[in-house]
C-alpha cells in the first residue's frame, strides 16, 4: 500500500494553516509538508515539516515532489483581489 504523502501549497495563508493542520491529524505530521513563497505560519511551527516554495518554479516544484515522494497536493496559492490589485497597478 502506498503511503500518503501530501503537500499543501500556499499553506502559511488563512485557509492553508487550518487546511495543513487539519491534515497533519489525519495523516500524522510529517506526511504533510507545508509550503508557500512566505515564511512559514507561526501557528504551524513546530507541527511538521515546512520547505520554501514558490509555485511558479517548475523546477524547484518538481524536485520537491519527487525528493519527498509526494502522491497528493493541495494548491492554495493565491495572491487575492487587494493584494493582486495592488500589483496590477
Ligand atoms: N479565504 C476564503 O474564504 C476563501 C474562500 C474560497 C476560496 N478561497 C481560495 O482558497 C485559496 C487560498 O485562500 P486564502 O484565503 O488562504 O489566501 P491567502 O492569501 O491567505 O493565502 C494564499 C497563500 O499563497 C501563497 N502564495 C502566493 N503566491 C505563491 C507562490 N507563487 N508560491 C507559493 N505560495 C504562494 C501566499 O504567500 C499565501 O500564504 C485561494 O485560491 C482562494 O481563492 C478562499
Amino acid at each position: 500500500m502506498v503511503k500518503d504523502k501530501i503537500l499543501v501549497i500556499g499553506s502559511s495563508g488563512q485557509i492553508g494553516v487550518e487546511l495543513t493542520l487539519a491534515l497533519r491529524k489525519i495523516y500524522g505530521n510529517n506526511n504533510v509538508i507545508a509550503s508557500d513563497l512566505r515564511e512559514e505560519n507561526e501557528l504551524l511551527k513546530g507541527t511538521g515539516p515546512y520547505v520554501s516554495i514558490d509555485v511558479m518554479n517548475k523546477e524547484m516544484l518538481h524536485v520537491q515532489i519527487i525528493r519527498q515522494n509526494i502522491t497528493q497536493i493541495y494548491l492554495l496559492a493565491a495572491i487575492l483581489s487587494a493584494t493582486g490589485e495592488k500589483i496590477q497597478g
